[in-house]
């Protein structure tokens, strides 16, 4: 009785040494192939005695099927194994959160300007700008602000350089929204000069304004909301109506502590100033000023060709900025330019 076990095992042994599949194939052929020992083996068979060839036969086919099978568990070991090596090579954690894309949002105050633009609408008033970079007439002299109104000093506006680095005469980066008052009246006489009487004004003016100022509530470039109402019969009652509907709808609520404080201003007479009072936050109860008002002085109208006999009208400037201080209880102004997004992020 033939055994061929040795031979199986030293073959298994020998595919077991290997684990790349070329170099398995090489092996294989050792055995298996055209001159390898099972092959010589089975080839001797027909030296045997013709009574010995069937046992023995049998025998190396069994011995071959072993070798065989030993073979195809190799190969898909080796398989197995480079699978394996490559998805560790190519490891990823699919647990991890993905890169995606953050949603951006509107800052604050534009959410603000966005609000007060669609409330000013709804009650049909038209919506103007005008140049950042203004005239000295626009900005002061037709607004009734005299050469040496302190307003003009240095310490307070922001003037332009010439080439040659000395002040440049006559423009400036406009203090106020006001100066969109007047661009807005002169359009408005020019379009409707034939008229015996012209149509009504009422617009706002929303835009960034500048001013040599930076504290808590103050930051050197910040935003204001003008509004004007010019018409025949047009008085300060309207001016309170207009302004106290607006921050009820704005502030969405009735219950607003809000006063109005006789003050100056050169373009309008008489005057006040709107305060409001923090309804939450650190600052809850504590007045701040949000607008200038009053009623447009006569010679501001003159200044742009109406007559103050005949129109009268109101003007108001807001502080957007502020208002949105007070929407959301926050107590520096600066924080909506600093630009940290862990601030701004809470508003999205
Ligand atoms: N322009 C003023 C300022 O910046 C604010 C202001 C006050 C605007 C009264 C007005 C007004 O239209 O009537 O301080």
């Amino acid at each position: 009785m033939h055994n061929f076990d040795d031979l199986v095992h030293a073959a298994a042994a020998a595919f077991a040494a290997t684990d790349d599949p070329d170099a398995l194939e090489q092996i294989k052929a050792s055995f298996l192939g055209k001159s390898g020992q099972i092959t010589a083996l089975l080839k001797g068979l027909a030296k045997l005695p013709p009574d010995e060839r069937k046992t023995v036969g049998a025998a190396i086919n069994r011995a071959k099927e072993s070798v065989e099978a030993a073979l195809n568990g190799r190969r898909e070991a080796i398989r197995r194994l480079a699978l394996e090596a490559r998805l560790a090579e190519e490891a990823l954690d699919v647990t991890l959160p993905g890169r995606g894309q953050s949603r951006g949002g509107l800052h604050p105050v534009t959410r603000t300007l966005e609000r007060i633009d669609g409330l000013f609408r709804s009650i049909g008033f038209d919506v103007a700008d005008g140049p950042e970079i203004e005239a000295d007439f626009q900005n002061f002299t037709a607004l009734n602000t005299p050469a040496d109104h302190p307003a003009r000093s240095m310490h307070d506006t922001f003037y332009l350089q010439d080439q040659l680095g000395g002040v440049a005469e006559g423009i400036l980066l406009r203090t106020h929204t006001s100066p969109i008052q007047v661009r807005y009246m002169q359009a408005h006489v020019a379009r409707y000069a034939g008229l015996e009487t012209m149509p009504e004004i009422r617009v706002i003016a929303p835009g960034r304004v500048y001013r040599v100022d930076s504290d808590a509530t103050h930051s050197p470039m910040f935003h204001q909301v003008e509004g004007l109402w010019v018409g025949q019969r047009v008085s300060f009652a309207d001016l309170k109506g207009v302004v106290n509907d607006f921050l009820r709808r704005f502030f969405e609520s009735d219950d607003l502590q809000v006063r109005f404080r006789p003050s100056f201003f050169p373009f309008t007479e008489p005057s006040a100033e709107i305060d409001m009072a923090f309804m939450s936050g650190a600052l809850k109860g504590r007045w701040l000023e949000i607008a200038g008002c009053g009623m447009v002085h006569p010679n501001v109208l003159r200044h742009v060709n109406i007559d103050p006999e005949k129109y009268i009208g109101f003007a108001f400037g807001m502080g957007p900025d502020r208002l949105t201080m007070l929407r959301y209880g926050v107590n520096d102004l600066r924080l909506f330019y600093d630009g940290d997004l862990r601030f701004l992020r809470q508003f999205v």
